[in-house]
C-alpha cells in the first residue's frame, strides 16, 4: 500500500508555468518564488549602489562559507566543513587529487560504470598530468563492494547513479574502502536535497556535489566540496588559487594554503549564482528530510506501479526496491528519446539519456499524487497513440 499523505506544503514556494508537471528536478531544480527579487535587490543595491564595496559592506567574500554551512545541514556536515566555488567537475578534480596525494604508495582509483562521466574524464585527465602510473578502475556498481582491495588508492563513486538512480550504501561501502586503508570520495550530486545523508556518520574523508538539481541555486550554479575536519589542514590543494590562500591579500609570491575548508576555495565566487542559491536554500529551513524522502519514495512507487500497468512498452531499468533508489525513477524504452520529446510537447517534462532511458525526477516540494497520474495519463496517450512516431521529435537537441 503507498501511504501518499505524506505531501510537503511547499509548492507555492517555486514558480512553476502553469500546466507544466515538472519531473525533471533531478538535472535542474525550478526557480524559488523568493530568488527573482533577492537576485534583483543585489544586482540593483549592492553591485548597482555599492560597486566593489560590496566584497566587504555585503559580505560577498564570506557567501562560499555562509552557504557551505546552509548546505553542510542539508548533508549532515558539521558547521564549516563545506565551502562553495566552481562546478562538480572540478570539486571532483580537487577532491580526488588530495585524496590520491594521501596514499602515495598505492596506484589505483576505483569507480563505477553508473558514475557520471565527468567524474571518470576527470580522473583520466589527472591520471595522465600526474604521469605516475595511476589507474582508473571501472567495475559495474553491484562489484564495487568486492572489488575494494589494499590495492585501492581511492574509492570515488556517485552515491546514486543519474542513470538508474541506483543507491550505493554510503555506510557500508566507506566502512570497507577504511578497512581496505583506502581514503572515500563521493559524489552527491543526486543525494543532496533529495535523501538523507549523514557525511559525519559515514566518516568518509571528502564528499562534493551540485547546486542546480535537488538544491534549486539554477543553471550553473556553484558547486560544493566537504573535507572531513580532522583532516583539512594536512590537505595539498592541487588548484592552489588565491582564495584559498591564508593571506589573500598579503598579496604574496607562494602559495600557503588557508586553514580548515577555506583552503578548498580557488578564485572570485560567482556573487549572483551564489546569491540565487542562498536564497532557494532557504526553502528547506522547515523541511523535514525524512519526510521529504517518505513523499519522494511514495511518488516514485505510485508512478512505477501505474506506468507498469498502463504502458506496457516500458521497462524499469531502476531497482525495484526502494531503499535502493535516489529520488528518480528511470524506464527503458525504445523510442524514449522521441516520446520524451512527446511528453515535454505536452508539459509534462523529463529527460532522457542515451541510449534508451527516459528519466524521471520525484521531487516532492512541489509534486503530488495528482501530478504523477496526470504524468502517467498523457504518456499512456503518447504510446497507445504512437504520438512520438514523428521525424521532427527524433531529431536529436543539443541537449537532451
Ligand atoms: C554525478 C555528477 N557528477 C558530475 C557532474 C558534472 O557537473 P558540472 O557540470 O557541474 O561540472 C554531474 C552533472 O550533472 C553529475 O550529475
Amino acid at each position: 500500500m503507498i501511504d501518499l499523505s505524506t505531501r510537503l506544503p511547499v509548492k507555492d514556494r517555486f514558480i512553476l508555468p502553469k500546466r507544466v508537471i515538472y519531473l525533471d528536478g533531478n538535472s535542474l531544480g525550478p526557480l524559488p518564488r523568493a530568488v527573482p527579487e533577492r537576485l534583483n535587490q543585489v544586482v540593483s543595491d549592492e553591485w548597482g549602489q555599492h560597486l566593489i564595496k560590496g566584497w566587504n559592506q555585503d559580505e560577498w567574500m564570506d557567501q562560499p562559507a555562509r552557504v557551505g554551512n546552509q548546505v553542510a545541514r542539508l548533508i549532515g556536515a558539521p558547521e564549516g566543513s563545506v565551502t562553495m566555488g566552481d562546478t562538480l567537475s572540478i570539486k571532483v578534480f580537487q577532491a580526488l587529487s588530495a585524496a590520491l596525494e594521501m596514499r602515495p604508495g598505492r596506484k589505483v582509483i576505483l569507480s563505477d560504470s553508473g558514475n557520471f562521466p565527468s567524474d571518470l574524464y576527470m580522473a583520466e585527465g589527472l591520471i595522465r598530468h600526474l604521469g605516475k602510473g595511476h589507474e582508473l578502475r571501472v567495475v559495474e556498481p553491484d562489484a564495487v563492494s568486492g572489488a575494494i582491495t589494499d590495492e585501492i588508492a581511492v574509492v570515488m563513486l556517485t552515491q546514486v547513479g543519474y542513470r538508474t538512480g541506483q543507491m550505493h550504501d554510503m555506510d557500508a561501502i566507506t566502512r570497507k574502502t577504511h578497512e581496505a586503508g583506502a581514503v572515500m570520495v563521493w559524489d552527491l550530486a543526486h543525494s543532496a536535497g533529495a535523501v538523507p545523508v549523514d557525511l559525519a556518520g559515514s566518516g568518509c574523508e571528502f564528499a562534493v556535489g551540485c547546486t542546480y538539481k535537488y538544491l534549486n541555486g539554477g543553471p550553473g550554479a556553484p558547486a560544493f566540496i566537504y573535507v572531513r575536519p580532522d583532516i583539512v589542514d594536512s590537505v595539498e590543494p592541487a588548484l592552489s588559487g588565491w582564495l584559498g590562500h591564508d593571506a589573500p591579500f598579503a598579496f604574496e609570491p607562494s602559495y600557503r594554503p588557508a586553514a580548515s575548508i577555506e583552503r578548498m576555495r580557488v578564485g572570485t565566487p560567482p556573487v549572483l549564482q551564489m546569491t540565487a542559491l542562498e536564497e532557494a536554500l532557504k526553502v528547506w529551513d522547515d523541511v523535514d528530510i525524512g519526510a521529504l524522502r517518505a513523499a519522494s519514495i511514495a511518488l516514485s512507487e505510485l508512478f512505477i506501479a501505474e506506468v507498469e500497468s498502463r504502458c506496457p512498452g516500458l521497462t524499469l531499468a531502476s531497482p525495484r526496491d526502494p531503499a535502493k533508489r535516489g529520488s528518480q525513477v528511470s524506464f527503458a524504452y525504445k523510442n524514449g528519446y522521441a516520446a520524451m520529446r512527446a511528453l515535454i510537447e505536452r508539459d509534462v517534462i523529463g529527460d532522457y539519456r542515451a541510449p534508451d532511458i527516459m528519466r524521471f525526477g520525484f521531487t516532492p516540494l512541489y509534486l503530488d499524487d495528482g501530478d504523477v497520474r496526470s504524468a502517467v495519463d498523457i504518456l499512456q496517450e503518447i504510446l497507445e497513440r504512437g504520438l512520438w512516431d514523428r521525424p521532427d521529435l527524433k531529431q536529436a537537441s543539443r541537449v537532451t
